[in-house]
């Protein structure tokens, strides 16, 4: 009966076995009682992982905002353009993106934002924590993985060798108390592993010797560079980055805090059958959540998000007054926001030759307008500011670093170079995140509605009118979205059920 079910993309399963055998030198053809076992395995981990998610009002900001950020989706600026005109640093949980020294426990924390998968919700508060995160399509999603492991790790290449490369970071992050992309989930595998590689390539071609210019395309520049056909597929690629959108919200990945997501992950790997399993749950998942956003329909998702959870955010703060001097980081600032925690960096010392450096462009820049007064629309308006300053620092600093490594100069025009054939592998490694991306732009379809139904109502203006919030239009707004709830769930329950229909 599941068979049937299961019976999509043979051919797409067949390439990942293929890849995944010849990584992990297993027998191609797998015992029954290793299929059978990995069968149990999988099927008792989604067991159990399930019907926990039971939450009817999900569309209710609770107590602890968890922003899964999954890497290369543009999370970022989420973080430094929303949420931290939304939170007070006190209010963030100490160490969000540092798994070692991420501490919940703290009173009055009341928002995280993590590369960490799903499993760190087992060390929050589940019943009163909020989950929302940005999906992007897969393809675009390893790109710039690729891209961005490049970015940091050529920016290495300003030392003469690798051991001192390794020494001078080692030393310098030793002394400082920040948290550096090199201490955080991906990137502490990617750009080691990326770092050795471009040193290796730069041994091999000799400093001064001018490179064979028999340029094929940016993603392909083999002299300088791995290229990403071979990173695609490499044993580190399929351990971290292929399905990484899936794994993470299933709290499957390399980096769980569950012991046993290293057996489910391997079974689904070596019995791609079984990610029908794990995709089940990460959709369910995708349900429960408070928002999910689309990298690629960026403006729809600020305003979204901005409305689905930035209202929920100013008016749970009680007043709509924040203190903006809060916002200054201080001697013992222990978040990781001054530091690069990963992608988008804006770092104003373009010619750093580290990849931890504390970001002044932020800190100076960021909060003008303060968070005093904010509403939803002030908060949009900031956000547009913010971002244009983030993009913008960004975009300059891939510059300068890319160019350590000439040819290698990444862009969306580069990006159609790339033969066919890497892109279909590509989306053939990912096809349980491709079908994920598409639940998710459902869910969106949905958000898009639901939050036009409101405004068409005018209760967004009404319950909150120059700042004053109205007690008893709090009360009919909450019914207001309990109907809505309802009816988008209801919705979304009959679209699943058809869609598990056709499949
Ligand atoms: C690496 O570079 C440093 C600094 O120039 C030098 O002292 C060291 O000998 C070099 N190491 C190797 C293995 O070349
Ligand atoms: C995660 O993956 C990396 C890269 O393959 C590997 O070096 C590391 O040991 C893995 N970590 C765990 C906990 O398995
Ligand atoms: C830093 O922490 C120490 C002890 O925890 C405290 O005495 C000091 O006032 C703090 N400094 C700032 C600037 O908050
Ligand atoms: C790095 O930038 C500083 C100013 O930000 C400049 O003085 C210095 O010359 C630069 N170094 C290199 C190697 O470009
Ligand atoms: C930003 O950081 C720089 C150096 O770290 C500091 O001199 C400056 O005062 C900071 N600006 C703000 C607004 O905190
Ligand atoms: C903004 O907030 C301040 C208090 O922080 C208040 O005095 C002022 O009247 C508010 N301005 C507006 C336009 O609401
Ligand atoms: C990328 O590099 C190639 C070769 O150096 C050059 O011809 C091309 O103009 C560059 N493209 C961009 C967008 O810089």
């Amino acid at each position: 009966m599941a068979r049937a079910a299961l019976g999509l993309g043979a051919a797409a399963r067949a390439l990942a076995l293929l890849a995944v055998a010849s990584v992990a030198l297993l027998p191609l053809v797998s015992s029954d009682d290793g299929y059978r076992h990995c069968e149990g395995v999988v099927r008792g981990w989604a067991y159990s992982s399930t019907g926990r998610d039971k939450d009817g009002d999900k569309m209710s900001l609770k107590d602890l905002l968890f922003f899964l950020h999954i890497p290369r989706t543009g999370g970022r600026t989420y973080f430094h353009c929303f949420l931290k005109k939304l939170y007070t640093n006190a209010q963030e949980c100490p160490r969000s993106y540092d798994k070692l020294r991420f501490d919940p426990s703290h009173p009055d924390c009341k928002l995280v934002v993590s590369h960490d998968d799903y499993s760190l919700t087992s060390k929050l508060p589940r019943e009163r924590t909020s989950v929302v995160t940005i999906l992007r399509n897969p393809v675009d999603r390893v790109f710039s993985t690729y891209e961005f492991s490049v970015e940091v790790a050529a920016r290495f290449l300003v030392h003469p060798n690798l051991t001192s490369a390794k020494l001078m970071t080692t030393r310098v992050l030793t002394k400082s108390r920040a948290v550096s992309t090199l201490d955080i989930w991906p990137w502490k595998y990617l750009v080691p592993w990326m770092r050795e590689d471009l040193f290796a390539r730069r041994d091999a071609r000799g400093i001064d010797k001018v490179h064979s210019s028999k340029k094929v395309n940016a993603y392909d520049v083999e002299d300088m560079v791995m290229p990403l056909h071979q990173y695609i597929n490499d044993p580190v690629a399929h351990e971290i980055i292929h399905n990484g959108a899936t794994f993470q919200i299933t709290g499957l990945t390399n980096n769980s805090y569950f012991d046993g997501a290293h057996e489910v992950r391997h079974c689904v790997r070596q019995h791609p059958d079984l990610g029908r399993i794990v995709l089940e749950v990460a959709k369910n998942r995708l349900d429960q959540m408070l928002y999910v956003g689309l990298t690629e329909d960026h403006e729809e998702s600020a305003r979204l998000f901005a409305h689905m959870v930035g209202a929920q955010v100013l008016s749970q703060s009680g007043t709509l007054n924040f203190d903006l001097k809060e916002d200054l980081p201080s001697e013992n600032d222990s978040h990781p926001s001054m530091v690069e925690p990963e992608d988008e960096e804006t770092n104003k010392h373009l010619n750093s030759t580290h990849g931890w450096q504390t970001n002044e462009a932020l800190n100076s820049t960021d909060d003008e307008q303060g968070k005093g007064n904010m509403t939803v629309g002030k908060l949009m308006e900031a956000y547009e500011t913010c971002i244009a300053k983030l993009r913008k620092s960004q975009s300059n600093r891939r510059k300068i670093s890319l160019k350590k490594v000439e040819e290698a100069n990444f862009s969306k025009e580069a990006r159609k170079l790339v033969p066919e054939t890497i892109v279909k592998q590509i989306i053939s490694l990912n096809s349980l995140d491709m079908e994920l991306y598409d639940h998710a732009k459902k869910i969106f379809t949905q958000e898009h509605l639901m939050l036009k139904a409101q405004q068409s109502m005018g209760w967004t203006d009404i319950i909150c009118s120059d700042g004053v919030c109205s007690p008893w239009m709090v009360v009919v707004l909450g019914l207001g979205i309990t109907v809505i709830i309802a009816l988008v769930s209801f919705a979304v329950t009959t679209r699943r059920r058809t869609s598990k229909l056709k499949v």
